[in-house]
């Protein structure tokens, strides 16, 4: 199985475009130490010949532009993108949905929540339902996204719900929503059926219940929320009056936070997405980006590629 990180940042990527703390001052003069990010998606694929993203971020354009796995191949017009998987329906994660207009034909896959969210939106029609299917994924259950006996190869996915918060642009005026852990906010198991390979992608998790840690226990890979340092470094930088839990994320540090919960695991490869702009192991010279790599932690980069 191919993996590529089209995108690792959280929403408004890195820089954001309206930051000037002096993290995105240095993205933005291109300091090697502070390399750029767009929002969190990725693209997976078995042979190379069809790949399916996991997440549609709002610059997917230009992830397809630096991803040439991802360019036409057929024809005078085709595109190898065959799905779009959804783990919730934050702007991050659909509106690149919006960039694959154009009567390409493709399945869109989300629960019934997320599906709803797009139902309600006539702006989505832009993907016209005679070219774009929309199916509904089941909770737990194992969905085929490649076509019944493909000799490409079979790639399955199951979401499973994590504790998490409606889209923020669907909260009522403002007020907190509470935790949910329903179809809202899912993480994804991906697999290879045929070789076992499989591996998860948590871009988005409010709670390190039990549940969520034993699911993802030995696994080869996973993709884990790593929004944020601790909770309140946007207070504390001056840029936003929100906590991490405030917006349904975790942060890295701390007894509580998500390196410590990892630590005994048993978890192969450990990669932290989603990552906001104001995350100091987004630097590469900071001393938080050395002490998650000393727990066996990477921080995914745009264009990273991993195979299983
Ligand atoms: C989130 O992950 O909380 C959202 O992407 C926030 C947003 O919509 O900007
Ligand atoms: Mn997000």
């Amino acid at each position: 199985m191919r993996i590529v990180v089209l995108g690792s940042a959280a929403g408004g990527g890195f820089p954001q475009w309206n930051s000037n703390a002096p993290a995105c001052r240095r993205a933005r003069r291109g300091d090697r130490a502070a390399r750029a990010r767009t929002q969190a998606s990725l693209a997976i694929s078995i042979t190379g010949k069809r790949w399916y993203l996991l997440n549609a971020a709002p610059d997917l354009a230009a992830q397809i532009a630096a991803a040439p796995v991802l360019w036409p191949q057929d024809g005078v017009r085709s595109s190898p993108i065959a799905g779009v998987v959804l783990t919730g329906g934050d702007v991050d994660a659909i509106a690149g949905l919006l960039t694959l207009r154009e009567r390409h034909a493709f399945t869109v896959y989300a629960t019934s929540e997320v599906q709803a969210v797009l139902a309600s939106n006539p702006i989505f029609r832009v993907l016209s339902p005679d070219c774009v299917e929309r199916r509904a994924l089941g909770l737990d259950e194992w969905t085929t996204l490649t076509p019944p006996d493909d000799p490409d190869g079979d790639l399955s996915v199951r979401g499973f719900a994590v504790p998490g918060k409606v889209a923020l642009w669907l909260e009522p005026d403002g007020r907190d929503p509470g935790l949910v852990e329903n179809g809202n906010t899912i993480g994804l198991e991906i697999a290879e059926r045929k070789s076992g390979a499989h591996f998860f992608f948590v871009p988005g998790c409010a709670a390190l219940t039990e549940r969520v840690l034993e699911r993802l226990r030995g696994a080869p890979l996973v993709f884990f929320d790593g929004t944020l340092w601790c909770d309140d470094e946007m207070i504390r930088l001056g840029v936003g009056s929100k906590t991490g839990k405030r917006m349904g994320h975790l942060c890295m540090s701390g007894e509580a936070g998500v390196v410590a919960a990892f630590r005994d695991l048993g978890i192969a490869r450990k990669v932290f997405i989603h990552i906001n702009n104001t995350n100091p192991v987004l630097l590469e010279d900071s001393a938080e980006r050395a002490e998650v790599e000393a727990a066996g932690w990477t921080v995914a980069d745009d264009g990273m590629e991993l195979a299983l």
